[in-house]
């Protein structure tokens, strides 16, 4: 068996064994006791696979090289504290000036969990998924002029880890725009309307087009999508 090979067999032996601790933590009674009815019980399985899914197409799209193992058990896990009651970060009910400052908290918080529930993985795998997580909600590290900075990945050293954080936060970006955005509507128009301006901020070209396509029957929600297009800066970066 060639090196490649083999390489790929393994990383797909590392992300199911963290998929399957995934799984076996939203079956568990812990879970169940604290969420099950609830909105959150129906998304997180739903959110965490379809974000696989999105920067799975969307690195296929963009990159010529295999997508690092990395990114795709940190598109797993990018919001694992949401299925931990007793740790998760309250980010869905508190005032708007907290509201940023939470969505740090609620990264480093499932950084630190899957770093406590995964140590047999390599620890530079650890390493490059806890960075990813971390930064899961800005995307990757930029100088004041927008210009990327380079760290390469600690488990292969293939990768720019920072360009790697760009497509898990473009991905979750995405899935507010395709499963989350009804149910958010539900929080009062208000907070629907600067959730939509939040999300689109920043994005390149590429991803608002796609958000753009979503066809939405909701009017107050295509209105929100068009005035937020109207005056949010894009990112230049083509992807
Ligand atoms: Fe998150």
């Amino acid at each position: 068996m060639n090196n490649n090979r083999s390489e790929a067999i393994l990383n797909g032996k590392y992300y199911l064994i963290v998929e399957s601790r995934v799984l076996n933590q939203i079956n568990s009674k812990e879970y169940m006791d604290a969420y099950a009815g609830k909105e959150q019980s129906k998304t997180d399985k739903n959110h965490f696979l379809e974000i696989v899914r999105l920067v799975t197409e969307l690195w296929a799209e963009s990159e010529k090289q295999d997508m690092p193992v990395a990114l795709k058990i940190a598109a797993l896990c990018h919001d694992l504290d949401r299925i931990y009651p007793q740790r998760e970060v309250n980010t869905k009910n508190c005032q708007k000036r907290d509201y940023e400052t939470r969505k740090m908290i609620h990264s480093g918080n499932s950084a630190i969990l899957f770093f406590e529930e995964n140590p047999d993985l390599p620890k530079p795998l650890l390493h490059d998924v806890c960075y990813l997580i971390l930064r899961h909600e800005v995307g990757g590290d930029r100088n004041a002029e927008g210009t990327m900075f380079d760290k390469p990945d600690e488990f292969t050293a293939n990768y720019n880890l920072n360009v790697v954080a760009d497509y898990l936060y473009y991905a979750d970006k995405m899935s507010f725009f395709y499963s989350g955005i009804h149910e958010y509507k539900k929080r009062g128009k208000e907070k629907l309307k600067s959730k939509i301006l939040f999300s689109l901020k920043g994005l390149p070209e590429k991803i608002i087009e796609k958000i753009r396509a979503v066809r939405f029957e909701d009017k107050f929600i295509n209105e929100c999508i068009t005035d937020a297009l109207r005056t949010i800066a894009r990112n230049p970066r083509p992807l």
